[in-house]
């Protein structure tokens, strides 16, 4: 059985006082999640008041991305050891507005991801098509081919600290869900490129998250699809009724 992973993606809003007000709301709110686990991914400068504030809570913490180097003349850069120390769990790597915006390439991502797991730090690697891509066709070989290159010298033991996220880039902000029945079909192609990858018995244990557009209205639908484990929400993440109920999803 996988856990169903819930994770609300801040992306570059909340200040100090918006981040603590939320997680003061978030944990008033949430009551018994046991079976399912939720992450907050945070800017970083929220990170240090967030642990306090999640502090014996069920909540993990989690950044939204991660340099590949553990320290050194990196100006601007955040390292995995500077997020475990920070008492982050996850973080998020290769998410689409960080490949659009900051370069990050394939290679980049599996750097990424290979100094993430070294320090200890659980991983959710995002993937998934251009609206283009998937016009012409081309949806599942882009993201098997994303998903290949992000795990390149990644082994079956470590797919244990992973988690994917599968988000059609033209759904993320859009408003634009893909159908519970494409996500199910993109999700389950993932699963059999894992378990090329790992074998079955590791690909049936990776939890693999849906996102982009998901919303308290159709978070039931998209989790009762068989290979969809989880969703990774940004916009509908940043008031703590919505994401709340994303979080008690039903399904
Ligand atoms: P969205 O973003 O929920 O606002 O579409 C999802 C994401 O980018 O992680």
């Amino acid at each position: 059985m996988r856990t169903p992973i819930l994770a609300a993606n801040w992306k570059m809003y909340k200040t100090l006082g918006e981040a603590e007000a939320f997680a003061g709301e978030l944990l008033a709110g949430l009551g018994d999640v046991s079976g399912r686990e939720v992450v907050l991914c945070a800017p970083y400068t929220a990170l240090d008041r967030l642990r306090g504030a999640l502090a014996g809570s069920p909540v993990a913490l989690a950044a939204q991305d991660v340099f590949y180097e553990e320290q050194g003349a990196y100006t601007g850069a955040i390292s995995p050891l500077m997020l475990t120390d920070v008492g982050c769990a996850y973080t998020i790597i290769g998410h689409s507005e960080r490949r659009q915006y900051f370069g990050d390439t394939d290679e980049i991502v599996n750097r990424k991801v290979h100094a993430a797991l070294k320090h200890g730090l659980k991983v959710i690697l995002a993937i998934g098509e251009s609206k283009p891509q998937r016009d012409a066709g081309q949806a599942g070989a882009v993201v098997v081919a994303q998903v290949r290159a992000a795990l390149a010298g990644v082994s079956g033991a470590q797919m244990a600290e992973l988690v994917l996220a599968y988000e059609p880039i033209w759904a993320i902000g859009t408003g634009d869900t893909a159908t519970p029945a494409d996500a199910q079909q993109m999700h389950a192609t993932i699963r059999a490129t894992l378990a090329e990858l790992y074998g079955q018995a590791t690909a049936d244990a990776v939890r693999i998250q849906y996102g982009g557009s998901v919303k308290p209205d159709n978070v039931d639908e998209l989790m009762a699809q068989a290979d969809i484990d989880g969703a990774l929400v940004g916009g509908a993440s940043l008031k703590p009724e919505s994401f709340l109920r994303i979080v008690h999803f039903q399904a």
